[in-house]
C-alpha cells in the first residue's frame, strides 16, 4: 500500500533551476517562467498597457473583432482551456461569444497564483460560466482539463499574447506536439503569434523608457533573493533588449556592471559574475504568417483560418487538430 506521496516542492525546482542556469558552461540563464510571481505578474499587466507594447492590444483588437467568427468555426459543445491565461483580460472577448452558445466551462492554467486569481476576478462575472483555475505547469494542466472533459466534448485550446514565442522555433513544434497528443482530432488550439517587423518598433517594446521592462526582468532577480535567500544586489544589474536576427527573437538579459560573486543560500550557490556579462531571462520569437501553417502542419494541426493585425502586425490563428 502507498503509505506516502510525494509532492513537487516548488521551491526546490526553483532552487534547482536557478543552480543549473547559473553553472552552465558559457552563457548563463534563467527560465523565464519564474518571472511571474505576484510582483511579476503585476508588472507584466502594466507592460501590457504600455504605449510601446503593441503587441497585447494587437492581441486584443483581433479578439475583439472576431470572437464571433472565431466561434462560429468551433465544433459544438466545447470546453475552454487557456494556457498561461495572465489576467485573462482579452479571453473575454471570445468567453462572450462562446457563452452566447452554451454553458461553457474555463480552465485557466497558470504557475502564477496571483495572475489566476486576477483571471478569476476579472472573468468571475460571465455568464454563463463556471471558471476552474489549475496552479500548473501549461501540459499538467491540460492533461488535467482533457481527463475531465466528457466523451461528447470538445476542447479549444487558447494560447494568447505571444507566449509561444517564449520556446525556440524547435521547442515550439515540440510543445505544440505535446499539446496535440492531449487533445483529439477536432479540438481546436487558437494561437496568438507576434509576427515579425522593424526593430526600431519592436525593440521599445521589451525596453520602455519608464523602465517598467527593466523592473519586470530585475524582479527575477529579486524573487531569488526574497525566495532562495540569495543576495544580489539589483543596482549591479542593467536590462538589455536586443534583437537576435539568426533566432529572429527579442532576446531579454540582465548585465552584470562589475565583476561581482552572488550568493544563493538555498541553491547552494556561489556565482562569480564577469564584468559585461550578462544573464538571459527571456527570449520571444518573431514570426512570419505562412510560417506558423507550416508549424501547425508539423504539429499535427492544420490552420483552419488566421486573422492579422495591420497596425501592429500580429496574427490569431484558428488551428485544427487532425
Ligand atoms: C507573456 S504572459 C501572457 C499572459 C496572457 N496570456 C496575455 O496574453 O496577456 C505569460 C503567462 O504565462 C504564464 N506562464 C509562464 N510559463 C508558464 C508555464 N510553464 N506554465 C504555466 N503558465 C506559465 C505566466 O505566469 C504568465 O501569466
Amino acid at each position: 500500500m502507498l503509505a506516502h506521496s510525494i509532492t513537487p516542492d516548488p521551491v526546490y525546482d526553483f532552487a534547482a533551476e536557478v543552480r543549473a542556469g547559473l553553472t552552465r558552461f558559457g552563457q548563463k540563464e534563467l527560465p523565464s517562467k519564474y518571472l511571474y510571481d505576484a510582483v511579476g505578474s503585476s508588472l507584466f499587466e502594466v507592460i501590457s498597457v504600455l504605449p510601446e507594447y503593441g503587441l497585447t492590444r494587437a492581441d486584443e483588437r483581433l479578439l475583439r473583432r472576431h470572437a464571433f467568427d472565431i466561434v462560429d468555426r468551433l465544433p459544438g459543445n466545447i470546453v475552454v482551456a487557456e494556457l498561461g491565461s495572465g489576467s485573462g483580460k482579452k479571453t473575454r472577448w471570445i468567453l462572450e461569444a462562446v457563452c452566447r452558445r452554451q454553458h461553457t466551462s474555463y480552465y485557466p492554467i497558470e504557475i502564477s497564483r496571483s495572475a489566476l486569481d486576477m483571471c478569476a476576478r476579472e472573468l468571475g462575472d460571465i455568464e454563463p460560466m463556471s471558471i476552474v483555475g489549475f496552479e500548473r505547469e501549461y501540459l499538467d494542466g491540460l492533461v488535467e482539463v482533457a481527463a475531465r472533459r466528457a466523451e461528447n466534448e470538445h476542447i479549444l485550446v487558447l494560447f494568447l499574447g505571444s507566449t509561444i514565442g517564449n520556446f525556440d522555433r524547435p521547442a515550439g513544434v515540440d510543445f505544440l506536439r505535446r499539446v496535440r497528443r492531449t487533445l483529439r482530432a477536432g479540438d481546436c488550439l487558437l494561437l496568438g503569434t507576434d509576427l515579425e517587423k522593424p526593430t526600431w518598433q519592436l525593440l521599445p517594446a521589451y525596453d520602455d523608457p519608464l523602465g517598467v521592462t527593466a523592473a519586470f526582468n530585475l524582479n527575477l532577480l529579486a524573487r531569488i533573493n526574497r525566495e532562495l535567500e540569495g543576495n544580489f544586489v539589483l543596482q549591479n544589474f542593467a536590462h538589455e533588449a536586443r534583437f537576435n536576427p539568426t533566432a529572429r527573437s527579442v532576446e531579454m538579459h540582465l548585465r552584470s556592471r562589475k565583476p561581482q560573486e552572488v550568493k544563493i543560500r538555498r541553491a547552494g550557490l556561489s556565482v562569480k559574475l564577469r564584468e559585461g556579462e550578462t544573464i538571459w531571462t527571456e527570449s520571444s520569437h518573431k514570426y512570419s504568417a505562412g510560417e506558423i501553417c507550416q508549424v501547425a502542419e508539423q504539429s499535427g494541426f492544420h490552420c483552419e483560418a488566421q486573422w492579422i493585425d495591420e497596425e501592429w502586425p500580429f496574427a490569431e490563428n484558428l488551428l485544427v487538430a487532425d
